[in-house]
């Protein structure tokens, strides 16, 4: 089966894939997948990686190819586009192409979520995102399905994103109040739960605006270099990743550990570990958390999996016969 955007768009349910997210993150936690760490190539523009994975009890394997490319927007493209090649993990027979584009922001955004169930103040109600670019949507549709959020801030250096995000916000029908900030700080100062989504190379969020108690979900930094939080941040902060080995080399703590200015030991846990119920998530009320998200391979297949039998149940998809597909 070979499943375009716009079917995998008719099947995509951010309720859904909080579900898939959340089981896949458990399997690792159970140490039950195989996944071994995203392959990157450094291109002109941008990069391009390989993310291969297993999860044995949900019976699916595949690799997601996919790009980072910040300046494509001026191209008319989006910065991230992908494919995922999904196989049967008996035969090594491949299942399906679909399209990965969708189900990255989807997926990043249901990993946002899961981390925000276990990490944020139950009580959280106000939203701040930093970066209002393709991602900021999905995060925002996925983070108001775990908590009862009722205001959003919104920020971006290019006021007509966050505009566009707010117009986004409000017109999602769950009665949102949303506004853009003029300042990041402002934005940050305000928020229960923060996300940053921006490509930024140097931190964009200072220690000082982060009040006791928030939960960040940093998904920008997702490549060697990338940085969006003052290491400060870090240091006080419980510190939660997607995966250590990804996270060390091209996550949020991948700038401060490399100047020795963040150790390995600092790093509280796996998000798996905690969905594993293997360690606490929030402890204290006044803790910040912060979730250091680089995109794990896992992700994509489970989810292109749940996608492509959701596609099947429905009839959508190109039969590729030349191809086995
Ligand atoms: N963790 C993950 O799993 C994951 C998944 C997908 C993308 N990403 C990363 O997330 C980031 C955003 O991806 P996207 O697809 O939304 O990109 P995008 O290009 O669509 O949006 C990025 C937005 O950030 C804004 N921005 C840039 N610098 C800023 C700053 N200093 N302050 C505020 N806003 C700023 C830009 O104007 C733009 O609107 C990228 O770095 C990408 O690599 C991570």
């Amino acid at each position: 089966m070979v499943l375009r955007r716009s079917e995998v768009l008719k099947v995509l349910s951010m309720k859904d894939e909080i579900a898939t997210v959340e089981e896949a993150f458990r399997e690792k936690g159970m140490n039950a997948v195989q996944m071994p760490p995203k392959q990157y190539l450094f291109l002109e523009g941008g990069d391009l990686r390989a993310m291969p994975a297993y999860l044995p009890r949900l019976g699916i394997a595949g690799v997601k190819v996919v790009n980072v490319h910040p300046g494509n927007r001026e191209r008319g493209l989006p910065s991230v586009m992908a494919v995922i090649e999904l196989v049967d993990p008996y035969t090594g027979r491949p299942l399906a192409i679909v399209d990965g584009t969708e189900i990255t922001a989807y997926r990043t955004g249901a990993a946002s979520a899961v981390a925000t169930k276990y990490l944020s103040r139950d009580d959280s109600s106000k939203l701040c995102i930093v970066g209002a670019g393709a991602q900021s949507r999905r995060q925002l549709e996925a983070i108001v399905e775990v908590r009862d959020i009722r205001k959003v801030f919104a920020y971006d250096v290019v006021r007509a994103a966050a505009e566009g995000l707010v117009r986004y916000a409000e017109s999602m029908g769950r009665n949102l109040s949303a506004e853009v900030a003029d300042a990041t700080r402002e934005c940050v100062e305000s928020a229960d739960v923060l996300v940053t989504a921006t490509p930024a190379k140097a931190p964009v969020i200072l220690n000082d605006w982060v009040k006791p108690g928030t939960h960040i979900n940093a998904i920008g930094a997702d490549a060697p270099g990338k940085e969006e939080l003052d290491p400060a941040i870090l240091l006080r902060s419980k510190i939660v990743v997607d995966d250590y080995e990804q996270t060390i080399h091209s996550g949020e703590i991948n700038v401060p550990i490399s100047k020795g200015i963040l150790r390995k030991d600092q790093i509280y846990g796996e998000l798996g570990e905690i969905v594993a119920g293997k360690k606490p998530g929030r402890t204290s009320r006044d803790e910040v958390t912060v979730f250091d998200s680089t995109g794990v391979g896992i992700l994509d297949v489970a989810t292109a999996f749940s996608v492509m039998r959701a596609a099947g149940a429905r009839g959508l998809g190109l039969t590729v016969s030349e191809l086995g597909l």
